[in-house]
């Protein structure tokens, strides 16, 4: 499973890209509105020359005809804009029109295993299962990256499951498990992957040793 990091702040990229783990990036509307005095347009140029992998970047319009001007000006910015659309039957034509012109696309918002298959079958590169939503409200949204992943393996489908709306390092655990191709993940949970308390501890316990030694 790969690693997208979930952000549209450039100092948290900066950091991800710096580890050396990063596969790509994902925005949407409500992280963009967080960037205060900077356009979407320059933010994107920001992101698309630091992170040469796939940035997702979300149309706002709910028509076909709408998202696909969106769509035409975002992949303008980068090769590596990946047009983001909402899982609906506009958003869907939209994927399918955009395929034919070789433009990826992540479908987002998906809550069942059927508007997985129906983005894939519509020619998606990315489908985004949102699990914490769902794990919000009382489903297992596991269960749904498990299912989708079984359909895409029986079917033979070649979109890629982003597992999305991840709220902790436990997601990350589950989703590689149950068959996610990616994990796209807010820069908090994406620190808290490193921390253990036995690396602490043994990173003190080595330095402790170091500094006690006696030189020969
Ligand atoms: C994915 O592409 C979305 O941007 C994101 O994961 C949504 O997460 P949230 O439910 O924490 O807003």
């Amino acid at each position: 499973m790969k690693f997208f990091i979930d952000t549209a702040n450039i100092d948290e990229i900066r950091e991800a890209h710096a580890l050396g783990v990063l596969a790509g990036v994902t925005t949407n509307p409500s992280l963009v509105a967080k960037e205060k005095n900077v356009s979407f347009h320059d933010r994107l140029k920001e992101i698309t020359s630091l992170v040469q992998d796939s940035v997702s970047a979300e149309v706002i319009s709910l028509d076909f005809e709408g998202m696909m001007k969106e769509a035409k000006v975002l992949s303008a910015i980068a090769p590596n804009i990946t047009v983001k659309v909402p899982m609906t039957p506009d958003g869907l034509k939209a994927v399918s029109a955009l395929t034919k012109e070789n433009i990826k696309t992540n479908v987002t918002l998906i809550f069942s295993a059927n508007q997985a298959l129906l983005a894939a079958r519509a020619g998606a590169t990315y489908v985004s299962p949102f699990l914490g939503r769902l794990d919000d409200i009382g489903f297992n949204g596991m269960h749904l990256i498990s299912d989708i992943a079984d359909i895409f393996a029986i079917h033979d489908i070649q979109s890629e499951i982003i597992a999305a709306s991840i709220r902790h390092p436990m997601h990350i655990t589950e989703a590689a498990l149950n068959g996610a191709h990616i994990a796209t993940i807010p820069y908090k949970v994406l620190m808290q992957l490193f921390k253990h308390p036995l690396t602490d501890k043994g990173i003190e316990a080595f330095l402790a040793d170091w500094n006690a030694r006696e030189e020969a």
